[in-house]
């Protein structure tokens, strides 16, 4: 049977080392990089680079060709957890089990690390390798594309805007499906679209991505929501109940919790049912598929 937890733990082991060795280039720039490696190797997942590496596979590519990619979806990641704790937007003390960011350094370093994560990511992205052909540059130039587009006011910003906005007000099934196809949504279907990019998809095995995607994305933050509700504080690494606390819009709040989970598994359905045609290459799809409603974290 195919061992989840192991390929995760692998993935995370070459992930983890090249987010080191990417960080290289900032060693001088001090304190602001012990502040973004603080937030960095905190011991986050690493689902958005893993799903990035597992969409190459899946299409018969080599995980290796998406590592630089899949490391800078996490630093953009990253970026947007130290600036959604922050005290302007969800006010939250502890993050990857530690203090947040603006805890453990101060407001301002924090507020610069998220900005020092962003940029890197794209300088990480963008650097010349002068061996690679005119294809190659384009597959480039996509993957920037895609990740700009997926992280900025037509996906995860904007996301986070409508979720600040909404505070306190009831709003409808509708806008909030919207709110969390773009807040979190947003980036993970761009991970799995870098990831099959670069792994060199069809556009058959693009389009049925593309669905898996969707529908894994929103699930991913419905399941947040639940946690937040239900979940252990200790092994999440994070408060639970701020939800509530802050008002927030949540299929919770607005459905409760049975059939909050009840759509989830309905949209993780409809994610392995997109896959269907997919060979054993992707298997770990398939199983973080179901992860990412089962996760206790
Ligand atoms: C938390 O993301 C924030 C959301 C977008 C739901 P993760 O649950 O992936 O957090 P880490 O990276 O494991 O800390
Ligand atoms: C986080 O959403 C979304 C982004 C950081 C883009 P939440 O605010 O719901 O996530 P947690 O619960 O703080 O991890
Ligand atoms: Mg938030
Ligand atoms: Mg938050």
């Amino acid at each position: 049977m195919f061992d989840l937890t192991n390929y995760i733990n692998n993935k995370n082991q070459q992930i983890n080392a090249e987010l080191e060795k990417l960080l290289l280039g900032c060693e001088k720039a001090q304190p602001l990089v012990d502040a973004m490696r603080y937030s960095l190797m905190a011991g986050g997942k690493r689902i958005r680079p893993v799903l990035c590496l597992a969409a190459a596979e899946a299409v018969g590519g080599m995980a290796e060709d998406a590592l630089t990619t899949g490391c800078a979806l996490e630093m953009v990641h990253t970026y947007s957890l130290i600036h959604d704790d922050l005290p302007a937007m969800d006010d939250d003390r502890k993050r990857r089990g530690k203090p947040t960011c603006h805890i453990a350094f101060d407001e301002a370093t924090a507020i610069l690390a998220g900005d020092a994560l962003l940029t890197v990511a794209f300088e990480v992205l963008s650097a010349m390798n002068f061996t690679e052909n005119s294809t190659q540059a384009v597959q480039r130039l996509n993957v920037i594309q895609t990740i700009a587009t997926a992280a900025g006011c037509r996906g995860m910003i904007q996301g986070q805007m409508l979720d600040i906005a909404s505070e306190g007000h009831r709003v409808s099934r509708e806008d909030l499906e919207g709110m969390h196809a773009l807040k979190t949504g947003a980036l993970i279907e761009a991970s799995l679209q870098c990831g099959a990019l670069l792994g060199r998809a069809s556009k058959s095995q693009m389009e049925m991505l593309k669905t898996y995607a969707a529908n894994i994305g929103l699930a991913f933050q419905v399941a947040d929501d639940i946690l937040n509700v239900e979940g252990n504080p200790q092994l999440m690494g994070k408060d639970v109940g701020t939800d509530a606390l802050r008002e927030k819009s949540t299929y919770p709040s607005l459905l409760g919790i049975e059939a909050s989970k009840r759509f989830a598994w309905d949209l993780i359905q409809n994610a392995l049912q997109a896959i269907e045609t997919f060979d054993k290459k992707s298997e770990p799809l398939r199983a973080i598929a179901v992860y990412i409603i089962e996760r206790k974290r």
